[in-house]
């Protein structure tokens, strides 16, 4: 569903991404594993069309959207759950999702998604005409992904939704995204919990400084020595 060649990104002078490929299958979920810097925010953005690389490919159903705006990226069907939930804290949660419907795949049908995202997040539904400021963080967290759902992606990237989350949220988390995994939902995950993600993942990458060290199954990276001494402190 998703292709990433060779893909360069720099901030001025500083190269961020050197070489990444990745590919993403329909309907399967992929980590993105990393430490403090190591690129994994610059790939999302990039992939999602809010930063532009200076070399490489990214194709998306088939379509090459290297360099497209990102409201054009996500209305052909490619959400993103941004780093620190960027939900409108002064607008009502119900508001909160209607923005969410605004691109122009999401108008048809905008209400059944409504119900479905309020069936997902009964928290949200006994709450809509609250202002989303008042929300908990993992609340807040709910609501944007509901928001992103709102919006009828056929792939969504995670980035960290379990910063800053109690650990019975974490739990929440994990659950909503199996679920949407199960229903066939594609994913990228990147996530500091490092060795749920991998479980979740059918096929996950190491990224360090800008390049891709190392790939596999969920699987191979949860065994592999060097990923468990570096990321799950075993
Ligand atoms: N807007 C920016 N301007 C300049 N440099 C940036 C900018 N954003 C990120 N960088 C740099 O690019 C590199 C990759 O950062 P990025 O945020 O992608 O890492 P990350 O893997 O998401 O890290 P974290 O786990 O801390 O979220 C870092 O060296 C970072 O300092
Ligand atoms: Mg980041």
């Amino acid at each position: 569903m998703l292709t990433v060649t060779d893909l360069d990104l720099f901030y001025g002078d500083a190269q961020a991404l050197d070489g990444v490929s990745i590919t993403v299958a329909a309907g399967t979920t992929t980590a993105i594993v990393g430490a403090n810097g190591a690129g994994k925010t610059s790939l999302i953005r990039t992939i999602s069309g809010i930063l532009k690389p200076a070399r490489g490919r990214i194709t998306f159903k088939g379509k090459d959207i290297a360099g497209l705006p990102s409201h054009v990226v996500c209305d052909l069907g490619l959400g993103q759950v941004a780093e620190g939930r960027q939900i409108f804290p002064t607008l009502s949660i119900r508001e909160n999702l209607e923005m969410g419907a605004v691109i122009p795949r999401a108008r048809a049908g905008a209400k059944d998604t409504f119900e479905r995202v309020l069936a997902l997040f009964p928290r949200l539904k006994e709450r809509l005409e609250q202002a989303a400021g008042t929300l908990s963080g993992g609340e807040q967290q709910m609501l944007a992904i509901g928001r992103c759902l709102m919006g009828k992606p056929e792939l969504i990237m995670f980035d960290e939704p379990s910063l800053g989350l109690s650990p019975a949220m974490v739990h929440e988390l994990f659950r909503t995204i199996r679920n949407l995994a199960a229903d066939g939902m594609t994913i990228i995950l990147v996530e500091q919990n490092v060795a749920a993600s991998l479980k979740l993942a059918q096929q996950a990458y190491v990224l360090e400084n800008g390049r891709v060290v190392l790939s596999g199954t969920g699987e191979q990276l949860l065994a592999d020595p060097a990923v468990k001494q570096a990321y799950l402190g075993l």
